[in-house]
């Protein structure tokens, strides 16, 4: 049996509103369109292992609440296992975020923790331990509190289970006891301009403040340049370069992020060589932005594989 995709991480109900432009101050604007999707960096992680047939766990939290129940009818329903996720209860809602969605599939997203931020056990149950020490790969973001993201890649990496840590979410100094248990670093230039107080405007602005990610112990830096494609440093050799896979429409980038980390660590716990990694992710968030919302939109094995092939010959 293929050792599982674990996630540890948010979910949110994600509340759209779609806007021609953001609101100035004291302003009110009409939305044409408002509904609320599954959502959460941690859950669309999870739905994107689960979408691509994977097998994937998710460890997480949510609230007694409909929003709650939302999240984990979308996550069962795209194959990922929720023994791990947990109802806190007492009150506590799921975490939510407000998408404001803009013509051209561009987003500003406020996010309120709720459940994905509190009541999380001081030290985590051995049952959910297990899981991750089983692990091929172990998910991370920064949705949740760093406590608990230090104890699980602690844990995987006593375990010898490789983790990818996705430096999206809060804008918090990332604590060191974190970054020395993690394998791999995914952040776009503004986390990575955050993290190594460094300039990331040009591709060799980006080359010197990778170095400096190396010295703070992570061998591996993933980039997310947005329209500029990605780009894979290992330390001590030349960068992976891969350009995007454009798509027909952009019609909503959230979760596009979210999407081409999971589909990389898939490829690669399956085996493939960094460089089909860096592809067949590319593909993936090709296929996530032309779709609206972010669990919604994640791509399966088949189109993905589609996808990769007509690239190829065009
Ligand atoms: O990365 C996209 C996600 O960020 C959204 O689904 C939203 O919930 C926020 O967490």
């Amino acid at each position: 049996d293929s050792p599982p995709l674990v996630v540890v991480g948010s979910a949110n109900a994600d509340i759209y509103v779609e806007i021609d432009r953001l609101p100035k101050e004291g302003e009110t604007i009409s939305a044409s369109n408002g509904q609320t999707l599954a959502g959460g960096k941690g859950a669309n992680q999870a739905a994107c292992g689960g979408k691509l047939s994977y097998p994937t766990y998710f460890v997480g939290q949510v609230g007694e609440d409909a929003h709650g129940n939302l999240i984990a009818e979308a996550l069962r329903n795209g194959g990922v296992r929720l023994d791990h996720l947990r109802n806190v209860g007492d009150g506590v809602p799921t975490g939510h975020a407000v998408v404001m969605l803009q013509s051209g599939g561009q987003n500003s997203i406020i996010i309120v923790g709720g459940a994905n931020m509190s009541c999380w056990p001081e030290k985590l149950g051995d049952q959910d331990l297990e899981i991750v020490k089983s692990a091929g790969i172990v998910l991370l973001q920064r949705e949740i509190p760093d406590s608990v993201n230090i104890q699980v890649a602690q844990a995987a990496k006593d375990a010898g289970v490789s983790v990818i840590l996705d430096a999206g979410g809060m804008d918090t100094p990332i604590p060191t006891e974190l970054l020395k248990s993690v394998d791999i670093f995914s952040p776009n230039e503004t986390e990575l301009a955050r993290i190594t107080g460094m300039p990331t405007e040009s591709f060799e602005q980006i080359e010197e403040a990778v170095k400096k990610c190396h010295k703070m112990g992570v061998k591996q830096v993933l980039m997310k340049l947005g329209s500029k494609g990605s780009a894979l440093f290992v330390e001590g050799e030349k960068p992976m370069k891969q350009p995007i896979i454009p798509a027909a429409r952009v019609l909503d980038t959230t979760g596009a992020g979210d999407t081409f980390t999971a589909s990389f660590a898939v490829a690669l716990v399956e085996g493939k060589s960094k460089e089909e990694c860096l592809k067949f992710a590319a593909a993936a968030a090709s296929l996530c932005v032309q779709v609206k919302g972010a669990i919604p939109s994640m791509p399966d094995r088949v189109s993905v594989s589609n996808l990769l092939r007509t690239a190829q010959v065009s």
